[in-house]
């Protein structure tokens, strides 16, 4: 059965490795490496976690998804990773009750947006379900957080093809809904994750960044590269692994759609919008700082006012100056976003065959970036092959 293939290949892949500790440490991707979606991708994601895990070796998740509360993200990882892996596949002395992974391990695309809740009041938060992603922009804590379908059903026809239901329209949107809609300006437009009607959010958006000072149902005179609001990425990626055989439009493709549009709107002026998420630097400094309090946590070494690490803001753009790891490894499945952002930010890189990547794509494009310490079949291999490389 598959329950004893995977303890018989756990145990067969622990007694290869001849591991010391050393303090190196691991960044994962998640789409594409440890999960295809909804499913894990057996055995190599739990067991490679849980092993590190159990050897007290750092490591954290940082992916370009998003779109509900990191707690809420990692419970389901939870669930989906451990339930694959009972215990008893884990060996008897690890049968413990902590949980694989721990809200504190998570950068989602937008969690560096919290640093943002000083700066903008009124947002329009883009994308991801409702009403989870309203609850993640609230809990970052944002004062007003208004979402398309609040503008949908307080003007339904500032896009009549939108595709909320009833039941949505009544029980996701703010109640009583807002008739302020076009009364108040929003301060700032940002994407948390992918559109779930881009027809809604396309138009919205557009009328937003050619608005008189962002007030909807309102339009500017002049044409201009700089937006009348700022617009936010939470990342940039083109395509993404969901399992399927050829990879999905990601952010990126809806990014590329409402650059395109606002070229046509004015003048062929290309739109000034800001990227977060890899393969930016900003992300990976982020990353850092977040893996750095795993490494102190799980040595003991934060002092008490560092405890509640959840807590934790680092600010925009700033790298740590400590320097803690030996060495950081990028574990990811796209070149374009986690082999890229890993090599730029100094990391070295594992590109692994379960996502986007697929043989033959770096002769097909030359301009890929190529990961610095190798290509393998799954997590566990490169993961397995860089701890003995450093044993
Ligand atoms: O929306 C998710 C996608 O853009 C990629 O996610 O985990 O592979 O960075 P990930
Ligand atoms: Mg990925």
């Amino acid at each position: 059965s598959l329950r004893t293939f995977n303890k018989r290949l756990f145990s067969t892949c622990l007694k290869s490795l001849n591991i010391e500790k050393a303090p190196i440490a691991f960044v994962f991707d998640i789409d594409g490496v440890l999960m295809q979606t909804k499913n894990p991708i057996l055995p190599f994601a739990p067991m490679t976690l849980t092993y590190l895990k159990d050897n007290k070796i750092p490591f954290i998740l940082l992916t370009n998804g998003g779109g509900m509360k990191e707690s809420s993200r990692i419970k389901f990882l939870n669930d989906k990773l451990t339930n694959n892996l009972s215990n008893a596949d884990i060996g008897d002395d690890n049968n413990d009750s902590i949980k694989l992974l721990k809200t504190s391990q998570l950068v989602q695309s937008h969690t560096p947006m919290k640093n943002l809740i000083k700066k903008y009041n009124r947002v329009l938060v883009i994308g991801g379900l409702d009403p989870e992603a309203r609850e993640v922009a609230l809990n970052y804590g944002f004062n007003e957080v208004i979402r398309p379908i609040d503008i949908i059903k307080s003007t339904p026809n500032i896009w009549p093809f939108s595709r909320y239901t009833q039941h949505e329209l009544i029980y996701h949107s703010l109640n009583p809904s807002i008739s302020l809609i076009n009364e108040k300006p929003i301060d700032a437009i940002l994407v948390f994750n992918d559109p779930r009607d881009m027809g809604t959010d396309l138009q919205i958006i557009i009328d937003l960044l050619c608005s008189k000072n962002g007030l909807l149902g309102t339009r500017r005179i002049e044409k201009s590269s700089k937006p009348s609001i700022p617009i936010i990425w939470s990342n940039k990626d083109l395509l993404w692994s969901t399992g399927y055989p050829i990879p999905r439009f990601g952010q990126g493709a809806f990014r590329l759609s409402v650059r395109e549009l606002y070229k046509s709107l004015n003048n062929g002026f290309e739109l000034n919008d800001t990227v977060l998420g890899k393969p930016f630097s900003v992300s990976f400094k982020y990353a850092e700082w977040i893996l750095g309090k795993e490494w102190k946590n799980l040595s003991n070494l934060n002092n008490e006012s560092e405890l509640n690490i959840e807590k934790f803001i680092p600010d925009l753009n700033v790298k740590p100056t400590e320097n803690l790891f030996k060495k950081v490894y990028m574990v990811g499945d796209n070149p374009e976003s986690d082999i890229k952002g890993g090599n730029d930010y100094g990391w070295e890189t594992i590109l692994v065959k379960t996502g986007v990547y697929k043989d033959g794509d770096f002769e097909i494009n030359k301009n890929l970036s190529k990961p610095t310490f190798g290509i393998f079949n799954n997590v566990w291999d490169g993961v397995s092959a860089a701890l003995k490389a450093n044993g």
